[in-house]
């Protein structure tokens, strides 16, 4: 069997332009621009490339965008502070704050000081605990940008055996949480894998979709993937590669040739789920702008 791509950057793209005509529609119907704000702390550079990524979507689509750059020395107070105000500021719809951060800089406490009626990542605990209870509002992107592929692709997850390798509270977790919910492109039994499981491959082997989002270069082998799964990859992992001219290239969680064998349909990276994470972050801003204030 060769598997079929699943393109990401096409249906990502069908995505904007949806996302453009509704955030002119706001303007032109209720004068409102819609608006996404970013801080970005220090000069991680893989940080400062998806920051220009999410800039570049907003200028595409009809949506402000305001890059906030902090210096990797500043304090937490002064990153609160910073969230304070732009919590309080009715202009800005969106907020996101790019991790990872600084290590003087408490994560969780960062997250829980954004509003969660701007949080766009969905990564307020409040957004998280109404993703678990079946009422989601701000869904995660990157888990959010894989049922939409899987919906765009009618590749229906119900009743289907799902298997995550991965537990991150950024993907794994919320993508189980998704996937075995009530409802449309849900349904699904999900077994969540991770470091500790014990027969990994043959949970693999179970998968009628298999999603591989550990963060290793080719972790998932051909002999892990059943005969005719559906294999998602999240992985974004950069490894040495001396033909290019950068001397690295971008890597996956899955040995991609070995899959395309037994696989029925893959996403390649680049090109599968990265450019869904962004246009998901898209959609939550303009959900973040049509509520105003009122939810969750
Ligand atoms: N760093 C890597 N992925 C993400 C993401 O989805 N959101 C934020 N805020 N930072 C990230």
């Amino acid at each position: 069997m060769t598997a079929q791509l699943i393109d990401g950057k096409t249906i990502a793209g069908q995505i904007r332009e949806e996302v453009r005509k509704e955030a002119e529609r706001l303007f032109q119907e209720k004068q409102v621009r819609v608006k996404l704000t970013v801080i970005l702390v220090g000069s991680n550079p893989a940080s400062q490339v998806y920051v220009k990524n999410k800039r570049i979507a907003c200028e595409k689509t009809n949506i402000l965008s305001e890059i906030i750059q902090m210096e990797e020395s500043v304090t937490e107070a002064r990153l609160l502070d910073q969230l304070k105000t732009l919590n309080e500021d009715g202009s800005v719809h969106g907020i996101l704050v790019q991790l990872p951060l600084p290590s003087h800089i408490d994560e969780n406490k960062v997250i829980l000081s954004i509003s969660p009626c701007k949080d766009v990542d969905g990564f307020h605990p409040v957004n998280v605990g109404n993703l678990l209870i079946g009422r989601p509002f701000f869904k995660p992107c990157t888990p959010a940008g894989i049922v939409e592929l899987l919906r765009r692709y009618h590749l229906s997850p119900a009743g289907k055996n799902v298997v995550i390798i991965g537990r991150s509270n950024i993907v794994g977790k919320p993508l189980a949480a998704l996937l075995m919910q009530k409802g449309d492109f849900a349904d699904a039994t999900v077994t969540v894998c991770h470091s500790r499981t014990k027969g990994l491959e043959e949970h693999a082997l179970r998968a009628d979709i298999l999603i591989a989002a550990i963060g290793s270069a080719g972790f998932v082998k051909g002999n892990m993937i059943r005969e005719g799964a559906v294999v998602i990859d999240v992985g974004m992992n950069r490894i040495p590669d001396p033909s290019t001219p950068s001397g690295s290239r971008l890597c996956g969680d899955v040995a991609y040739e070995e899959a395309l064998n037994k696989a029925s349909w893959i996403t390649p990276v680049p090109g599968g789920v990265g450019p869904m994470t962004i246009a998901m972050l898209l959609k939550n801003t303009l959900l973040a702008a049509g509520i105003g204030f009122s939810r969750p």
